[in-house]
């Protein structure tokens, strides 16, 4: 595909966008119904169009889009060369919008990691961990050495960094169920949980079944998850991902996350993962920067503490609590967890991850720490 055609295929796409259609949203339809292009061809697309929205804040607003586009190009080019090239005042002026900084502490680190492209990772089913990395080839493990509490070593890793060009989904080890799309964070909120076979989790808020399905790996399928969500749209994805992975211990369920509960079931664990303003996935969807407001971030904070609230009640005795979120923002993170543990005083703070009483019950991954989405994890136990 030659630039200039690149450029156009990029800026229809760009003049669809708004905040009620999302880059990421436009791209899949379009990109999906041009059966005629390549695979190589949608990924530059999509490359140029997460360029634009990256380095927005650097670009002429009265040029055409083309021009944008191609100015947004050559500054990624530039700074995946040598990233001193963009200087440090300029990237906290310009690569997130102003508010942020009431929520967040912004560092030039994590900045820095916002202007590059994202790692794609994947979640391998644990059976088959030795092997896909082989037949997959370009597999990469993370280093998960700063985190002592997690239970993983000596087995090969399940969370695998995919550099190759293969469209994975065409793969026949995802279409079989060996693995999944997952990046490293989401993947960390599994092993928080870490669930023991033949336990009854609840994932209140399940979507398509992400972590869900991990849960399930994590318990060797035995037991039981009840997995909800207001979204039926997002649960029929669930049963879908759910067939192919062979998981079938749980059960999905429709609940709007009111007072009225799904179940009168007093459950092992429970898992939150709370709808929330996206501010850890600005690096993989940088146009979600200058949509989401400070107003979402209040509205979602709301939801979030009623979510808790609502399902506090249906934990066993000394059972655990996780609630996570993929935003850094204050109001959504350590302002949440600090309400809940106020508020409920049968719950105490529990290492996030591991056993050890010393270990943090608040969990912050950075995406500059993990190469990974941004996240905030937080543990309770029941007290017995
Ligand atoms: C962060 S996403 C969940 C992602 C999912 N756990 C995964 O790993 O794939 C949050 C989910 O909360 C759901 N949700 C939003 N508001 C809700 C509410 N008030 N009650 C229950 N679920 C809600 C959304 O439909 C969305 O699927």
């Amino acid at each position: 595909m030659s630039d200039s055609v690149l450029l156009n295929r990029a800026a229809l796409i760009i003049d669809q966008v708004s905040a009620e259609k999302p880059a990421d949203y436009v791209l899949r339809g379009e990109l999906g119904a041009a059966k005629h292009l390549l695979s190589s061809e949608k990924r530059d697309i999509a490359h140029a169009v997460f360029a634009y929205h990256r380095w927005f804040g650097w670009l002429d607003q009265s040029a055409s889009t083309q021009i944008r586009l191609a100015s947004a190009l050559d500054l990624q080019r530039k700074y995946d060369a040598d990233p001193a090239s963009i200087k440090p005042e300029s990237l906290t002026a310009r690569a997130v919008p102003d508010w942020l900084k009431t929520e967040m502490e912004i560092t030039p680190a994590y900045l820095r990691q916002l202007q590059r492209p994202s790692s794609l990772w994947i979640r391998v089913q644990r059976e088959f961990a030795a092997a896909l990395p082989r037949s997959l080839g370009h597999c990469t493990a993370p280093d998960l050495s700063v985190l002592p509490g997690l239970s993983t070593s000596g087995q090969p890793s399940t969370a695998l960094r995919y550099s190759g060009s293969t469209d994975l989904f065409k793969t026949s080890e995802f279409q079989k169920g060996v693995f999944e799309i997952q990046d490293l964070a989401s993947q960390l909120v599994g092993h928080a949980c870490a669930p023991q076979p033949g336990e009854t989790w609840w994932d209140t808020c399940a979507g398509e079944g992400g972590k869900t399905l991990h849960l399930a790996d994590l318990m060797a399928n035995k037991g039981l998850i009840w997995a909800s969500d207001r979204n039926t749209g997002r649960l029929a994805a669930l049963r879908k991902r759910a067939a192919r992975a062979q998981v079938f211990n749980y059960r999905a369920v429709t609940w709007n996350g009111g007072p009225f509960l799904p179940t009168k079931t007093k459950f092992d664990g429970i898992l939150v993962d709370a709808p929330c303003s996206g501010v850890g996935t600005w690096q993989r969807n940088p146009h979600a920067r200058w949509t989401t407001t400070p107003t979402d971030v209040k509205e979602l904070a709301e939801i979030q503490i009623q979510l808790l609230d609502n399902v506090a009640n249906s934990l066993k005795p000394g059972g655990r609590l996780i609630y996570a979120v993929c935003t850094l923002t204050k109001s959504e993170t350590t302002a949440i967890a600090d309400k809940f543990t106020a508020t409920h005083p049968g719950f105490e703070p529990a290492p996030v991850f591991g056993s050890l009483a010393t270990a943090d019950s608040r969990f912050f991954v950075w995406p500059q720490d993990f190469d990974a989405n941004g996240m905030f994890i937080a543990a309770w136990k029941r007290k017995a």
